[in-house]
């Protein structure tokens, strides 16, 4: 397929395609951490994030919440209805770990009594920084109307994951999501949902099935990715 590279990510790249209105999604089998201060190159991981993305933002789009995923054309590629990326980075928490344990002195694994949204500016060069509503108004990121409609969907689609992953009896303890703008104006979820931007801890024995597992160095990541595409496969749709 005829295409220019339009970003190189740390997880993949986007790519053109003939139609103005889709782009093309590489996924990479790179693992980043620190802000790309840990790297390494590991053999299968962009398969399974594909694959992953691919089964939840088909089943979210069942759901009716709005999404760029199309269609998967290979193992590791997928095409997306065009977006500017919204520069935000929108966590989201429903069990206090990471950098909100750290930041607030919150017992590891605290059941937080509702979900938490949080924002960070989406910089490489400012490593990310968290920031609240003022500084998205004062930096012209989003509006307050456009603000209030991304926290509104985060909330949703909150509800249909921690729904989805329980079928996988799997507890969904944080993620984060990226909304862009399509050609008509309309924000709609972008980016993917995979292990790389979930906490996902396995309900039976509080096994982390994610990122986590590279961030710490606790061992090898393909198993563990394989076992959450394995269990959304047998969980049928
Ligand atoms: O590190 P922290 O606790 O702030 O991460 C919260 C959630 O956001 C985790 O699920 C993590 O995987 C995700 N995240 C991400 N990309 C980042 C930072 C965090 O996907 N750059």
């Amino acid at each position: 397929m005829k295409s220019t590279v339009l970003y190189k990510g740390k997880a993949k790249n986007v790519h053109s395609t003939s139609d103005e209105n889709i782009l093309r999604l590489e996924y990479l089998n790179q693992a980043t951490a620190l802000n790309g201060k840990k790297k390494d190159e590991i053999e299968g991981k962009a398969p399974l994030n594909n694959q992953i993305t691919s089964l939840i933002f088909s089943d979210l789009k069942k759901r009716g919440i709005e999404n760029h995923w199309l269609e998967m054309i290979s193992d590791t590629e997928q095409l997306v209805e065009k977006v500017t990326i919204i520069p935000l980075e929108v966590v989201l928490r429903n069990v206090a770990t990471g950098s909100f344990t750290k930041r607030l002195g919150i017992e590891e694994g605290t059941i937080l009594p509702k979900p938490i949204i949080e924002f960070y500016f989406k910089d490489d060069a400012l490593d990310d920084p968290f920031i609240n509503d003022d500084h998205i108004a004062f930096l012209a990121i989003a509006t307050d109307e456009e603000l209030a409609f991304i926290r509104n969907q985060t909330l949703k689609i909150n509800t249909a994951l921690i729904d989805i992953f329980s079928q996988l009896d799997v507890t969904l303890v944080d993620f984060k999501l990226e909304f862009g703008k399509n050609v008509a104006g309309k924000i709609i979820l972008s980016d993917e949902i995979t292990p790389d931007t979930c906490r996902l801890w396995d309900k039976q024995t509080g096994q982390s099935l994610d990122k986590d597992i590279y961030r710490k160095d606790l061992g090898e990541i393909v198993p563990v990715y394989q076992e959450i595409l394995t269990r959304l496969k047998e969980r049928g749709e």
